[in-house]
Protein backbone atom coordinates (compact mmCIF):
# COMPACT_ATOMS: atom_id res chain seq x y z
CA UNK A 1 0.00 0.00 0.00
CA UNK A 2 1.37 3.47 -0.49
CA UNK A 3 -0.13 6.33 1.40
CA UNK A 4 0.81 9.68 -0.35
CA UNK A 5 0.84 13.01 1.43
CA UNK A 6 0.53 16.31 -1.07
CA UNK A 7 1.87 18.99 -0.08
CA UNK A 8 0.18 22.10 -1.29
CA UNK A 9 0.76 26.05 -0.03
CA UNK A 10 -2.19 27.61 -2.41
CA UNK A 11 -5.34 26.89 -4.37
CA UNK A 12 -4.64 23.17 -4.61
CA UNK A 13 -6.30 22.10 -8.36
CA UNK A 14 -3.15 19.81 -8.60
CA UNK A 15 -3.70 17.87 -5.61
CA UNK A 16 -7.87 17.21 -6.11
CA UNK A 17 -6.62 16.39 -9.22
CA UNK A 18 -4.70 13.71 -8.33
CA UNK A 19 -6.96 12.63 -5.42
CA UNK A 20 -9.60 12.29 -7.76
CA UNK A 21 -7.54 10.39 -10.51
CA UNK A 22 -6.64 8.12 -7.22
CA UNK A 23 -10.16 7.90 -5.69
CA UNK A 24 -10.89 3.92 -6.67
CA UNK A 25 -7.09 2.74 -6.52
CA UNK A 26 -6.59 0.07 -3.74
CA UNK A 27 -2.94 0.36 -3.64
CA UNK A 28 -2.64 4.15 -3.81
CA UNK A 29 -4.26 6.10 -1.34
CA UNK A 30 -4.21 10.04 -0.72
CA UNK A 31 -3.90 10.25 3.36
CA UNK A 32 -2.92 13.56 4.24
CA UNK A 33 -2.79 17.07 2.67
CA UNK A 34 0.15 19.76 4.38
CA UNK A 35 -0.01 22.91 3.75
CA UNK A 36 2.30 25.93 5.42
CA UNK A 37 -0.42 28.17 4.83
CA UNK A 38 -3.69 28.15 7.34
CA UNK A 39 -5.98 29.89 4.69
CA UNK A 40 -4.88 28.16 1.71
CA UNK A 41 -7.78 26.62 -0.53
CA UNK A 42 -6.38 24.01 -0.96
CA UNK A 43 -7.90 22.95 2.83
CA UNK A 44 -11.26 23.57 1.46
CA UNK A 45 -10.82 21.83 -1.07
CA UNK A 46 -9.54 18.50 1.07
CA UNK A 47 -12.40 18.88 3.38
CA UNK A 48 -14.96 18.50 0.08
CA UNK A 49 -12.87 15.08 -0.62
CA UNK A 50 -12.42 14.04 3.39
CA UNK A 51 -8.95 14.03 3.38
CA UNK A 52 -7.28 15.19 6.51
CA UNK A 53 -5.55 18.41 5.71
CA UNK A 54 -2.81 20.52 8.10
CA UNK A 55 -1.21 23.50 8.52
CA UNK A 56 2.43 23.64 9.61
CA UNK A 57 4.15 27.26 9.12
CA UNK A 58 7.52 27.83 7.57
CA UNK A 59 9.66 27.41 10.97
CA UNK A 60 8.09 23.85 11.54
CA UNK A 61 9.25 22.79 7.91
CA UNK A 62 12.36 24.32 7.97
CA UNK A 63 13.50 22.21 10.99
CA UNK A 64 11.23 19.43 9.84
CA UNK A 65 11.07 16.76 12.83
CA UNK A 66 7.22 17.81 13.62
CA UNK A 67 6.28 17.09 10.08
CA UNK A 68 8.30 14.03 9.56
CA UNK A 69 6.56 12.79 13.11
CA UNK A 70 3.37 13.51 11.92
CA UNK A 71 3.90 11.93 8.27
CA UNK A 72 4.81 8.75 10.60
CA UNK A 73 1.67 9.08 12.55
CA UNK A 74 0.04 8.77 9.32
CA UNK A 75 2.26 6.34 7.73
CA UNK A 76 2.95 8.04 4.91
CA UNK A 77 5.70 6.40 2.63
CA UNK A 78 5.33 8.90 -0.60
CA UNK A 79 5.19 12.78 -0.99
CA UNK A 80 3.75 14.78 -3.67
CA UNK A 81 4.80 18.66 -3.99
CA UNK A 82 1.77 19.86 -5.88
CA UNK A 83 2.65 24.03 -5.71
CA UNK A 84 4.52 23.95 -2.52
CA UNK A 85 6.73 26.98 -2.29
CA UNK A 86 9.38 25.76 0.47
CA UNK A 87 12.26 23.72 0.43
CA UNK A 88 12.52 20.47 1.72
CA UNK A 89 14.42 20.13 4.73
CA UNK A 90 17.14 17.13 4.16
CA UNK A 91 15.55 15.41 7.26
CA UNK A 92 12.62 14.88 4.77
CA UNK A 93 14.82 13.90 1.68
CA UNK A 94 16.71 11.73 3.88
CA UNK A 95 13.67 10.05 5.14
CA UNK A 96 11.88 9.94 1.57
CA UNK A 97 14.77 8.64 -0.79
CA UNK A 98 13.44 9.00 -4.15
CA UNK A 99 9.80 9.23 -2.73
CA UNK A 100 9.66 13.03 -2.87
CA UNK A 101 8.34 14.07 -6.35
CA UNK A 102 7.41 17.66 -7.60
CA UNK A 103 6.15 19.84 -10.41
CA UNK A 104 6.98 22.58 -11.66
CA UNK A 105 5.44 24.34 -14.50
CA UNK A 106 8.44 24.92 -16.96
CA UNK A 107 10.76 22.93 -18.85
CA UNK A 108 13.66 22.62 -16.18
CA UNK A 109 16.66 23.50 -16.31
CA UNK A 110 15.52 26.66 -17.44
CA UNK A 111 12.88 29.13 -15.47
CA UNK A 112 13.58 26.99 -12.32
CA UNK A 113 14.95 27.85 -8.84
CA UNK A 114 14.05 30.02 -6.12
CA UNK A 115 11.25 32.63 -6.86
CA UNK A 116 10.25 30.82 -9.87
CA UNK A 117 6.77 29.77 -9.43
CA UNK A 118 3.49 30.54 -10.50
CA UNK A 119 2.98 34.02 -12.40
CA UNK A 120 6.65 34.97 -12.34
CA UNK A 121 7.52 31.20 -14.19
CA UNK A 122 5.02 32.37 -17.05
CA UNK A 123 5.96 36.01 -17.28
CA UNK A 124 9.68 35.12 -17.70
CA UNK A 125 8.91 32.72 -20.39
CA UNK A 126 6.80 35.24 -22.31
CA UNK A 127 8.97 37.84 -22.04
CA UNK A 128 11.77 35.84 -23.34
CA UNK A 129 9.83 35.17 -26.61
CA UNK A 130 10.40 31.12 -26.08
CA UNK A 131 8.04 29.28 -28.64
CA UNK A 132 7.12 26.55 -25.93
CA UNK A 133 6.78 25.87 -22.26
CA UNK A 134 5.23 23.12 -20.21
CA UNK A 135 5.43 20.54 -17.18
CA UNK A 136 8.75 19.08 -15.47
CA UNK A 137 7.92 16.61 -12.74
CA UNK A 138 11.04 15.76 -11.11
CA UNK A 139 12.06 13.69 -7.81
CA UNK A 140 13.00 16.31 -4.90
CA UNK A 141 16.85 17.00 -3.60
CA UNK A 142 17.54 19.34 -1.33
CA UNK A 143 17.74 22.44 -4.05
CA UNK A 144 15.18 24.05 -5.65
CA UNK A 145 13.62 22.26 -8.89
CA UNK A 146 17.26 20.46 -9.27
CA UNK A 147 16.52 16.50 -8.90
CA UNK A 148 16.07 14.02 -11.35
CA UNK A 149 13.57 14.58 -14.22
CA UNK A 150 10.56 12.24 -14.41
CA UNK A 151 8.75 13.57 -17.38
CA UNK A 152 8.18 16.59 -19.16
CA UNK A 153 5.33 17.84 -21.58
CA UNK A 154 5.53 20.54 -23.88
CA UNK A 155 2.97 22.90 -24.86
CA UNK A 156 3.08 25.74 -27.94
CA UNK A 157 3.74 29.10 -26.50
CA UNK A 158 2.38 31.82 -29.99
CA UNK A 159 3.89 35.59 -29.82
CA UNK A 160 0.67 36.56 -28.98
CA UNK A 161 -0.04 34.53 -25.92
CA UNK A 162 -0.04 36.32 -22.79
CA UNK A 163 1.37 34.83 -19.15
CA UNK A 164 -2.01 34.15 -18.25
CA UNK A 165 -2.76 32.02 -21.64
CA UNK A 166 0.59 30.26 -21.21
CA UNK A 167 -0.56 29.27 -17.76
CA UNK A 168 -3.60 27.68 -18.64
CA UNK A 169 -1.83 25.53 -21.14
CA UNK A 170 0.54 24.41 -18.46
CA UNK A 171 -2.19 24.00 -15.89
CA UNK A 172 -3.84 21.32 -18.33
CA UNK A 173 -0.24 20.04 -19.15
CA UNK A 174 -0.30 19.38 -15.09
CA UNK A 175 -3.86 17.82 -15.18
CA UNK A 176 -3.73 15.61 -17.66
CA UNK A 177 -0.21 13.99 -16.83
CA UNK A 178 1.23 14.86 -13.30
CA UNK A 179 -1.17 11.85 -11.68
CA UNK A 180 -0.06 9.42 -14.01
CA UNK A 181 3.72 10.20 -13.57
CA UNK A 182 3.13 9.57 -10.31
CA UNK A 183 1.62 6.12 -10.59
CA UNK A 184 3.96 5.17 -12.72
CA UNK A 185 6.99 6.35 -10.58
CA UNK A 186 4.97 4.74 -7.41
CA UNK A 187 4.86 1.35 -9.81
CA UNK A 188 8.30 1.44 -11.29
CA UNK A 189 9.72 1.86 -7.66
CA UNK A 190 7.85 -1.47 -6.39
CA UNK A 191 9.43 -3.91 -9.29
C1 LIG B 1 1.05 24.62 -10.41
O1 LIG B 1 1.20 25.46 -11.54
C2 LIG B 1 2.30 23.81 -10.22
O2 LIG B 1 3.00 23.54 -11.42
C3 LIG B 1 3.16 24.71 -9.38
O3 LIG B 1 2.27 25.37 -8.52
C4 LIG B 1 0.98 25.43 -9.14
C5 LIG B 1 0.00 24.85 -8.16
O4 LIG B 1 -1.29 25.14 -8.57
N1 LIG B 1 4.17 23.96 -8.66
P1 LIG B 1 -2.49 24.47 -7.68
O5 LIG B 1 -2.30 24.97 -6.26
O6 LIG B 1 -2.33 22.97 -7.78
O7 LIG B 1 -3.75 24.98 -8.32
Amino acid sequence: MTNIAIFASGSGSNAENIADYFSENSDIRICLIVSNKADAFVHERAKKLGIPSLTYPKSEFEEGTRVLEILREYGINFIVLAGFLLKIPGSLIEAYPRKIVNIHPALLPKYGGKGMYGEHVHKAVVAAGEKESGITIHYVNEHYDEGQVIFQAKCDVSPTDTPENVAQKVHELEYRHFPEAIEKTILSAQK
